[in-house]
């Protein structure tokens, strides 16, 4: 059986985690494949309301495998504090696997975040200060600490000590609080006792999972606007987020991979730093923010709000080559008069509807909006696509055919049942 990849396609916070988990219902493994605890996924089950940042979303459904792979960067004592949260959810976490290549994310590589912005002046781009851009330094740097490592307590202390005195130099340099590195190593060690038994080959575990005609779903966090490669930068996250990065960062084979959900908000959002041209200033980004609960499910951050950009959304199905289009969040959209939609970009007078690699052109971009009419009417208990007013269609349809993509899935609220296939 093929795999499956679901990523997000614009800043984030699609609701990626609410569609995992839906499309869990019929799945044997969810596998993420880069990031860390920056992701905040949100997977609402009755009137209970879980966020995930480093568990897969498939944790909620009993069978399923969830798979922490080679591509992440997993903060120790983070992991430990979200797998304990879930077990006292009761749900079981036996079936969590940690792949003896992840990179490990420690204490030092946060406060080193923190610093960085703290001294980065304009160039602040509002990380999550999770210690993601440290950690996939130190990987790209080969210092880094990997899952097998916490296999072996001598060889862990032994490298977390050494990395940790680096860190306090750099520190001491700047003037911030040194690590208590003995006070720490007691908290890490305690944390590699928990773990140890979940490490393992994930890159056989997957591709023997894949063997064996297991159905399986790759989870992307973040999104492609956020990209190392592809995103905003330097206004981005430290990892390949794209469709692409499941194949290097789960250890699957390109020609093994079938479907790629792309899940697209049916507006804007995006938090942290860096230019959005259709970020909205006035009183219906103010509504689109307080109707969409549009704050950070990780930082707690308000995010900012804005209409459909098409130019970007063409460019992130481009790159992840999306052909099946999951638009969530049509509720939202519920009560507005009418709708924008950006579908080119007039940067210094030129009109363009490709994406622009130079940041400083997307920050002189003005979005060229198309307006659609509103529907006026609720959304949230559609349960087919004939339930949706003319106009929800014509909108759907609209964005569907800008990204170049198909309409595979719509939400139109939170819970599990507030989904229907197209
Ligand atoms: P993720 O990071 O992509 O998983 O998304 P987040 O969980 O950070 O943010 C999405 C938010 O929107 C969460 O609070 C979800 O519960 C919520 N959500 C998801 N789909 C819908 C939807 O169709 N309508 C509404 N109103 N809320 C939704
Ligand atoms: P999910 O998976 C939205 C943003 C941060 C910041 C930039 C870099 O829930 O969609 P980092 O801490 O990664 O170095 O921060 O990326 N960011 C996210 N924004 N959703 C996320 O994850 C994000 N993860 C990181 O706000 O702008
Ligand atoms: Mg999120």
């Amino acid at each position: 059986m093929p795999v499956d990849i679901l990523v997000g396609t614009q800043w984030g916070d699609e609701g990626k985690g609410k569609l995992i988990d839906v499309l869990t219902r019929d799945v044997d493994m969810v596998v993420r494949f880069q990031g860390g605890n920056n992701a905040g996924h949100t997977v609402e089950i009755g009137d209970k309301h879980y966020v995930l940042h480093l568990v897969p979303s498939g944790i909620f459904r009993e069978n399923v495998v969830n798979v922490i792979g080679n591509g992440l960067v997993v903060d120790v004592l983070g992991l430990v504090e979200e797998m304990k949260g879930i077990a006292a959810a009761g749900f079981s976490v036996d079936n969590v696997m940690l792949s003896s290549r992840a990179q490990l994310i420690f204490e030092y590589h946060k406060r080193a975040d923190a610093l960085r912005e703290a001294s980065a002046g304009s160039r602040k781009i509002g990380t999550t200060r999770r210690g993601i851009g440290p950690a996939y330094a130190d990987k790209m740097n080969r210092t880094g600490i990997r899952g097998i490592d916490l296999t072996c307590p001598e060889r862990l202390e032994e490298q977390f000590r050494r990395e940790a005195e680096k860190y306090n130099k750099l520190f001491s340099e700047y003037g911030i609080a040194q690590l208590d590195i003995d006070a720490e190593w007691e908290r890490v060690r305690e944390a590699a006792e928990y773990l140890r038994g979940h490490v393992c080959d994930t890159v056989y575990a997957v591709n023997a999972a894949i063997k064996a005609g297991k159905k399986i779903l790759c989870e992307g966090a973040q999104a492609a606007l956020l990209d190392i490669d592809h995103g905003t930068y330097p206004f981005v996250t430290s990892s390949n987020t794209v469709s692409g990065g499941a194949c290097t960062g789960a250890g699957i084979a390109p020609q093994k991979i079938r479907d790629v959900w792309g899940v697209i908000k049916a507006y804007t959002t995006r938090v942290g730093e860096g230019p959005f041209p259709t970020e909205l200033f006035d009183e219906c980004g103010e509504k689109l923010r307080q109707i969409g609960h549009e704050f950070g499910a990780t930082t707690g951050r308000p995010r900012r709000c804005g209409w459909f950009d098409a130019v970007a959304g063409r460019y992130a199905c481009m790159v992840d080559g999306v052909n099946k289009l999951a638009v969530t969040k049509l509720d939202v959209l519920d009560d507005l008069d009418r709708i924008g939609i950006c579908v080119a970009y007039e940067i210094n007078g030129r009109t363009t509807s490709e994406f622009p690699a130079s940041i400083e052109e997307l920050a002189a971009a003005k979005p060229v909006l198309e307006w659609l009419p509103g529907w006026k009417q609720d959304t949230s208990r559609a349960t087919r696509w004939e339930d949706l007013p003319e106009n929800a269609q014509n909108y759907l349809k609209r964005i569907a055919g800008l990204v170049d993509s198909t309409i595979a899935i719509v939400s139109v609220g939170p819970r599990r049942d507030q989904t229907f296939l197209v």
